[in-house]
């Protein structure tokens, strides 16, 4: 962080992450890929003598926010949700109250669904469980981190609060009953923002309404997505990129197959279509969108970078450049 933390204050930080394979199913109990990426999320929390919460999220655009414990219970600014979600559930969990003072900053914007909710919450928890000594091990981080986002979004499969505990890439299943960390270095990745900020809660919910009226079709859509993830995850073992490439554009063929948000391009949309497009004109071995689709990120796996990169540009889109985080969750002072 830039800002100076004080000294009884602690400061931790979490990566960012990108959704490789499996988005979607990965809510209906099916597995995905994730991976971490190293650009980060840091918050700094120390003791405050009076009853109330101050926050500072400069890239939330939110100074000196001031919130009474009494007052924790109820609805709160949707950029600072997580975080006091998050206080509410240690609090409780724990059995603690105290002032406190709570300062965010991220090295990526919040736009490109890096993650930036799930990364606050989990880095809040564990600076928390620093400052009032509390033994907390990862598994225990992750639920209440997943119980905090569940208690906001309602619905999500928890693989961002994964990565960003975790790094790396993983292999995960819905509710973290798999996280797999895989032994996997160094893969070609090249991200492109759209420009289009999605919302992954609007997405997921209007995904579920369709499903709703023809699950059989939904079930056999993860099934397929299920395999490809099966699949990836060897060959991304073995580094065989042409092949999980391959992989990538099979996976966004079937996102292309959902019926909503839109009929005509399922959780894809237009300037994805643009993007991918480009990306493998450029000659990558495959591209795909990450997350929730319809905007945010696309991804693509090729060896001429700069090639894809200059490619994504010239469509429109913003060349996010990114590598593999392979810290997780992280205590930097
Ligand atoms: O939009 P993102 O990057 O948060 O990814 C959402 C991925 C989904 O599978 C659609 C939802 C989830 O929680 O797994």
């Amino acid at each position: 962080m830039t800002q100076k933390q004080p000294s009884n204050g602690v400061k931790v930080s979490a990566p960012g992450k990108l959704m490789l394979f499996g988005e979607h199913a990965v809510v209906y109990n099916r597995p995905c890929l994730v991976t971490a990426v190293n650009q980060r999320l840091f918050v700094g929390i120390e003791k405050h003598s009076e009853n109330k919460i101050l926050i500072d999220a400069p890239q939330m655009k939110i100074t000196d926010l001031s919130v009474s414990l009494a007052d924790l219970n109820k609805e709160q600014p949707k950029e600072v949700r997580f975080v006091l979600e998050a206080v509410r559930n240690f609090f409780k969990k724990y059995d603690i109250e105290s002032g406190l003072k709570i300062k965010t900053e991220s090295q990526f914007s919040s736009e490109y669904g890096f993650g930036s909710s799930s990364a606050v919450t989990v880095c809040t928890i564990k600076a928390l469980a620093e400052l009032f000594e509390v033994k907390i091990t990862e598994r225990e981080i992750f639920d209440l981190a997943y119980k905090t986002v569940l208690d906001i979004q309602g619905a999500g499969s928890g693989f961002d609060i994964a990565a960003a505990i975790y790094g790396g890439i993983i292999y995960f299943l819905t509710g973290g009953k798999i996280i797999e960390p895989l032994p996997i270095k160094d893969i070609p990745l090249v991200v492109g923002y759209t420009g289009l900020k999605a919302s992954t809660s609007e997405i997921v919910k209007a995904v579920k309404a369709e499903m709703e009226k023809t699950p059989e079709y939904y079930e056999k859509i993860y099934d397929d997505i299920s395999q490809i993830v099966g699949k990836a995850k060897p060959e991304m073992e073995n580094a065989n990129w042409p092949e999980i490439g391959r992989l990538m554009n099979e996976n966004q063929e079937i996102l292309r197959k959902f019926k909503a948000p839109s009929a005509e391009y399922g959780v894809s949309s237009e300037v994805i279509e643009k993007l991918v497009k480009a990306c493998l004109e450029a000659g990558a071995f495959g591209a795909k969108l990450s997350g929730a689709g319809v905007g945010d990120c696309i991804i693509a796996l090729g060896k001429d970078k700069e090639k894809i990169e200059k490619a994504i540009k010239e469509a429109g889109g913003t060349p996010v450049s990114v590598d593999v985080d392979y810290q997780g969750l992280k205590i930097e002072n």
